[in-house]
């Protein structure tokens, strides 16, 4: 791979055609935090919604500790995934706790389900830091470049060393964009790619697609009609207007009733509900 070749025209490409996303425009950690989290199983667009929303009503780690997690889901509502609510909520319990933003990569990993993707997240788009950012999308933009399937330890040792020095906010989000918009998973646009002349497969139908193989891309979500995860969300959307009785669980989440006290079970295990009294509410 002509690395510098990469480098320019990426950086190149980025300078007039990088998305316009609302948590563009912060270098807060809190703010970039609750951004990377959301994006993580949520379409671009619907975060662009909902960050702003979060960011008034929870501006800093204290405002969102300082509230019960039943109000981080109740507005979390429609992003689906609300694991990553309770985890932020306790991320920024910790965080106050802790009495300063942690600022590098093993003290933010240390923080409640946050990963390498997250941690990696916030060094790079907060503090500047020269890492490489590994999502699916710029594994498998780095797979296609490249024209080789990678392994996850491959393809963070290869993000990590093209990062140019000093421009890591614009790099990576520039890289994630060219992997969300032009070099998809469905399809490869390279019509308009920056790199489609420096790169090894430029989505040549004869040549297995070197991503498909490789690390960290993504499997297709799960059918959502029919699954738990629909009855979860419908059971927490209706405790976000108040407690229910659990023999009412049944009908609002449409299941039998094996099943919806298997979905309440699991909300309970996961803190996302609570029990007493045969009612349930929110945290
Ligand atoms: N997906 C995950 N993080 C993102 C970001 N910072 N910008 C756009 N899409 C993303």
């Amino acid at each position: 791979m002509n690395r510098d070749a990469v480098v320019e025209r990426v950086l190149a490409w980025a300078s007039t055609t990088i998305r316009e996303l609302p948590w563009r425009t912060t270098r807060d950690p809190w703010g970039v935090l609750v951004s990377e989290v959301m994006s993580q199983q949520t379409q671009v667009g619907r975060v662009a919604e909902k960050w702003p929303v979060f960011m008034e009503r929870f501006p800093t780690p204290s405002a969102c500790a300082e509230s019960s997690l039943g109000e981080v889901l109740q507005l979390w509502q429609g992003m689906g995934y609300p694991r990553r609510a309770r985890n932020l909520h306790q991320c920024a319990e910790r965080i106050v706790e802790l009495g300063e933003f942690p600022r590098d990569l093993d003290s933010l990993l240390a923080l409640p389900g946050i990963g390498p993707y997250t941690a990696r997240a916030v060094v790079a788009f907060a503090f500047g830091h020269d890492v490489g950012v590994l999502d699916t999308n710029v594994g498998r933009v780095l797979a296609r470049v490249g024209g080789v399937t990678l392994s996850v330890s491959d393809a963070q040792e290869l993000a990590d060393s093209l990062v140019p020095e000093g421009e890591s906010w614009l790099w990576n989000q520039a890289l994630m964009d060219l992997g969300g918009t032009v070099c998809t998973s469905r399809v490869a646009h390279c019509e308009v790619c920056p790199l489609s002349d420096v790169c090894a497969w430029h989505g040549d139908p004869a040549v297995a697609d070197p991503a498909t193989a490789s690390a960290g891309v993504s499997r297709r979500q799960a059918r959502f009609e029919g699954s738990d995860r629909q009855a979860r969300g419908r059971l927490l959307k209706r405790l976000g207007q108040g407690s229910v009785r659990v023999d009412d669980v049944p009908e609002i989440v449409g299941r039998e009733f094996d099943i919806a006290r298997k979905i309440v079970d699991g909300l309970v295990r996961d803190g996302l509900c609570v029990i007493a009294n045969d009612s349930i509410r929110l945290p």
